[in-house]
């Protein structure tokens, strides 16, 4: 069995981060999505691996590599354009053949394994095997509508009236027959070729449109808050309610309150960190409290009373200047803030002003 992990895209709603990277490479637990989705597939026994990369292929093939550290294979296959799931599958028609396989959305992550899901399928003869979570609001998905015997009779796209409250999520099973079907459908009205009209074609011919549960959390990360979430459920599976900080990170005068990660050569020093916090490699945290966020490597907190639910990305900085009445008076605000590569945000007082943080 193969696995093809769409790691392309546009990430419209993690912009600006996605404006300058991938979003499947943005660190949950200080680790990339993409590797969870790899490190998944290995352990359900699925090692030759194809990525299909869009815009970010370059970053997205510097962190992934040729996959031998997991001890998988890994073939990248372009595509020009986000056109859609169904769009990925045919671009990469010449690396899957007639192989049974596991398509990952790139940015999605999940509690349960990946190996109870797969099993059985090479055997069993079925065209397609999807996963379905059970959502609050299975209008923002493709629904799945079941006849009594619990079989699968129709996918809804966004249905106003959802027929059930079964969502489609970010991993699907095929066999051979999905590539006629992706060749036999046209755009959608958004423009792309929709993988729930292929999987139409497949139930209209009569074949065996299987499906599974699933128990756990699944969370697409493509949204800031769902990323964060994500974040805290990791961090709390990876330290508990403890703190991981790497040897060569240097904490001083603080109070880590975990889950929390630090990595190395970070400096966190007369601060506050956590809950739930991720710090990248080479951050720094001076005199500032924060809680449940992401720090990408080389971002800095300083002088900040509060800074919550955030994701800071590579390098970026927020910092409250002090202006030469004294510190601002932020004193009720706690700061929220998505902020791309390379940002810089200051609070209160000018940049110009040589008494502020000196970032
Ligand atoms: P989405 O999150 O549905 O799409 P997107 O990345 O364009 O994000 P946004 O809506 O915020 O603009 O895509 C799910 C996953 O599939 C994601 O990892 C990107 C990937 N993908 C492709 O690789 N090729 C495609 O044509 C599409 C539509 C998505």
């Amino acid at each position: 069995m193969k696995g093809l992990i769409l790691s392309g895209g546009s990430g419209r709603r993690l912009r600006p981060l996605t404006h300058t990277s991938a979003k499947q490479l943005v660190p949950i637990a200080n680790k990339p999505i993409l590797h969870y989705v790899v490190e998944d597939l290995v352990t359900a026994g699925v090692v030759d691996i194809g990525i299909v990369v869009g815009d970010t292929g370059d970053e997205v093939r510097a962190s992934v590599g040729d996959g031998s550290r997991w001890g998988a294979s890994v073939t990248y296959v372009d595509q020009e354009a986000p056109l859609g799931l169904a769009h990925a599958v045919l671009v990469a028609g010449e690396f899957l053949g007639d192989d049974p396989f596991v398509m990952y959305l790139g940015d999605n992550m999940f509690e349960d394994s990946l190996e109870r899901v797969v099993d059985g399928f090479v055997e069993s003869g079925e065209a397609a095997r999807l996963l379905l979570a059970r959502v609050a609001d299975p209008s923002a998905f493709g629904v799945a509508e079941l006849d009594d015997a619990g079989n699968i009779v129709d996918l809804i796209e966004k249905p106003a009236d959802p027929p059930s409250d079964l969502a489609l999520v970010g991993v699907y099973l095929f066999g051979p027959a999905i590539h006629e079907a992706v060749r036999s459908i046209e755009p959608s009205a958004r423009g792309e070729l929709e993988i729930t009209d292929a999987i139409q074609c497949l139930l209209a011919d009569g074949a065996t449109v299987d499906h599974r549960v699933l128990d756990g959390w699944w969370i697409d990360t493509g949204k800031k808050d769902p990323l964060l979430a994500c974040n805290r459920l990791v961090l709390a599976r990876l330290a508990g309610t403890g703190v991981v900080v790497d040897d060569e990170a240097e904490v001083g005068d603080s109070t880590l309150v975990g889950p929390v990660v630090v990595g190395a050569g970070a400096r966190i020093v007369d601060s506050t960190v956590g809950p739930s916090v991720a710090v990248g490699e080479g951050c720094r945290i001076e005199g500032s409290t924060v809680v449940d966020s992401v720090l990408m490597d080389g971002s800095a907190v300083l002088g900040c009373r509060r800074v919550v639910a955030s994701v800071l990305g590579r390098e970026a900085k927020v910092q409250r200047t002090r202006s030469a009445d004294g510190p601002a008076d932020d004193a009720a605000v706690d700061l929220s803030v998505l902020l791309g590569d390379h940002s810089v945000v200051d609070l209160a007082g000018g940049v110009d002003d040589a008494r502020g943080w000196d970032g």
